[in-house]
């Protein structure tokens, strides 16, 4: 069988026979081939202490460990993003009962410069950790920010206020803790007082009083507990949960907010809410999966009415590395955007020898599909402030086998967006339900060397020369009995060479309808060790962290393909792919 791959050098196309180049890239796993399911044990041992892994354009501090965002507001042309940091080093402090919020601030979402912490642990209320909280903006100027309080070295937790103590300092470094912190103590029948944490921003019920979420356990489960103010600063509890969930034992940092069917312009929830939305509650389940659940907000009895109570079918807000995101409403731009903490998946001796840990997901605008079905996500539009060259193609075919290679940006910070066309779709396999409760399973199975009928095809990217790294981004093609399911892998297994890393593969389902759009795009942003792939426009996104040992080396850049391995041919209308410069993230 000929395979051919298509070369396009400045414009002129290269095609050239490669039967044998592809049997080396498919087929049983074994040394130098692309597509192997086992993950790779062997190679060279590198330490992960280069600075070639320090991302280009996620946010990060200049140094130390970091984890979940907090309190992100836009006030009076800034943008704000708080996160915990250990200003101690780079490592989890947990057990040093000592993280604080640290400050970050940006005009424009993409460059940012660190400030001092705004909140440490200094008061009764706090003195063993400022942990996860969010940010409000109350009658329109008056920035208030309520976060949790470890208040012992049992992890006993209350939530406090602390408020700018000079709201013309366009970048509010100072915050004053409230006089009557703790403003929320546990002491409810059945609470665990160690589980209560991670309040959400306030909105406006209409009573016209506030409201907040916090996050516990109550008698064993997880619950958002509710409580109402007048002022923002003196707080009681609803007497019922805003919902509980046998889901999970505890949810951790609650999001809230509204969202208006297939409109991307977001909603503020400190005004009125128009009708016709629909609520969305975002849920940390089991200390590591961040799913939300859409429904609606009962006005009458307060609580949440979500539309499935069947937690197996939640949706992720990200299938790959992201927990603990947090939204905000952009009144610069009237949309929503959300951000996450996406952990390093190297050692915990690696990170301290590093000196950092930990990035933010790139901020995304976040709105709900017209079906009221699905959250859409999408990188901010000014990330386009930092594309270079740009690489452009058009009308590939891709038949079963074809490699194509991307060539001419810059393959460790780029920005790649390729639609895939069907050519015919009647040939779907056919999907079975119940691959919906375990579709990393299946991205594990069906991985990019398993030849189906419609894929799979997408992106190799971060590819060493002798192919033995790789990260594989894929899409498959199945026919339900109502619509089509699409499948999206982000398959680290071979990403790199490097013994011990965490390179699990990641995967989603989403339901699309291919009769009347017969385009799948896949978008890719890569920023050295980061990967962060968004499917179908944004119905599933991956993101994903990634070491390979290739990029190490300064005179070598890694390769990129786009791929497709299915029986039907895959035509590509339009690929292109950018460098991207570095932006300010670290001053
Ligand atoms: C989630 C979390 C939050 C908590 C914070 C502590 O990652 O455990 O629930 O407030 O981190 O850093």
């Amino acid at each position: 069988m000929a395979m051919a791959v298509q070369v396009f050098l400045g414009g002129l196309a290269c095609i050239f026979s490669t039967s044998l180049l592809f049997q080396l890239l498919v087929g049983p796993c074994r040394e130098g081939v692309f597509f192997c399911s086992q993950s790779s044990t062997k190679g060279p041992s590198t330490a992960i202490v280069s600075e070639r892994y320090r991302t280009a354009y996620h946010l990060q501090p200049p140094k130390n460990w970091i984890n979940d965002p907090c309190g992100p507001m836009y006030y009076n042309g800034i943008y704000h993003e708080f996160y915990q940091y250990n200003p101690d080093g780079s490592f989890n402090p947990n057990t040093s009962y000592n993280i604080v919020w640290g400050h970050s601030v940006s005009t424009d979402l993409v460059n940012w410069i660190t400030l001092e912490p705004a909140i440490e642990p200094d008061t009764p209320n706090d003195i063993k950790g400022c942990w996860s909280g969010s940010a409000t903006i109350v009658s329109g100027d008056q920035p208030v920010i309520i976060y949790t309080g470890v208040i012992d070295i049992e992890k006993h937790q209350v939530q406090n206020i602390a408020l700018p103590k000079n709201r013309s300092d366009p970048y509010l470094r100072e915050w004053t803790k409230a006089g009557n912190n703790p403003v929320i103590q546990s002491g409810v029948p059945g609470l665990n007082s160690g589980q209560f944490r991670d309040p959400t921003t306030g909105w406006i019920g209409p009573d016209g009083l506030w409201r907040i979420a916090v996050g516990a356990q109550l008698n064993g489960y997880g619950a958002a507990l509710l409580y109402k103010s007048e002022d923002f600063l003196n707080w009681t509890r609803v007497d019922h949960p805003l919902y509980s969930s046998n889901a999970s034992i505890m949810l951790e940092c609650l999001d809230f907010f509204a969202v208006l069917p297939g409109s991307n312009n977001g909603l503020d929830m400190s005004s009125a809410i128009p009708n016709g939305a629909k609520h969305v509650l975002k849920m940390g389940l089991n200390f590591g999966e961040d799913v939300y659940v859409i429904g609606v907000y009962d006005l009458k009895r307060d609580v949440f009415v979500p539309d499935t109570d069947d937690s197996r079918l939640w949706p992720r807000i990200d299938y790959g590395n992201f927990y603990a995101s947090k939204t905000f409403f952009d009144s610069k731009h009237g949309r929503r955007i959300i951000w996450a903490w996406t952990t390093e998946t190297d050692s915990s001796s690696d990170d301290v020898a590093k000196g950092w840990a930990g990035i933010h997901s790139f901020p995304r605008t976040i709105w709900l599909d017209s079906d009221s079905k699905r959250l859409l996500q999408w990188p901010v539009e000014e990330i386009e402030s930092l594309r270079g060259n740009e690489i452009n193609h058009q009308g590939l075919d891709l038949k079963m086998g074809d490699l194509f290679e991307i060539e001419g940006a810059d393959t460790l910070q780029a920005d790649i967006e390729i639609d895939f066309e069907l050519t015919s779709i009647d040939d779907a396999d056919p999907f079975d339900p119940s691959w919906l409760f375990d579709a990393e399973k299946h991205c594990r199975e069906a991985d990019a060397s398993v030849h189906g009928s419609i894929g799979p095809f997408g992106l190799v990217i971060l590819a060493s020369d002798d192919t033995e790294e790789h990260t594989v981004v894929h899409f498959r093609v199945y026919k339900s009995q109502k619509n089509y399911m699409i499948l999206m892998c982000s398959d680290l297994r071979r990403s790199s060479l490097t013994p011990g890393l965490d390179t699990p593969t990641y995967g989603g389902f989403f339901e699309f309808d291919l009769e009347k759009e017969r385009k799948i795009s896949l978008r890719t942003l890569i920023d050295r060790s980061a990967v962060e792939s968004f499917g179908g426009g944004g119905r599933v996104c991956i993101m994903a962290r990634v070491y390979p040992v290739s990029l190490v080396d300064d005179n070598r850049q890694p390769h990129m393909y786009a791929f497709n391995n299915g029986s039907a041919t895959v035509r590509v209308p339009q690929l292109r792919a950018w460098s991207m410069r570095r932006a300010q993230v670290s001053v």
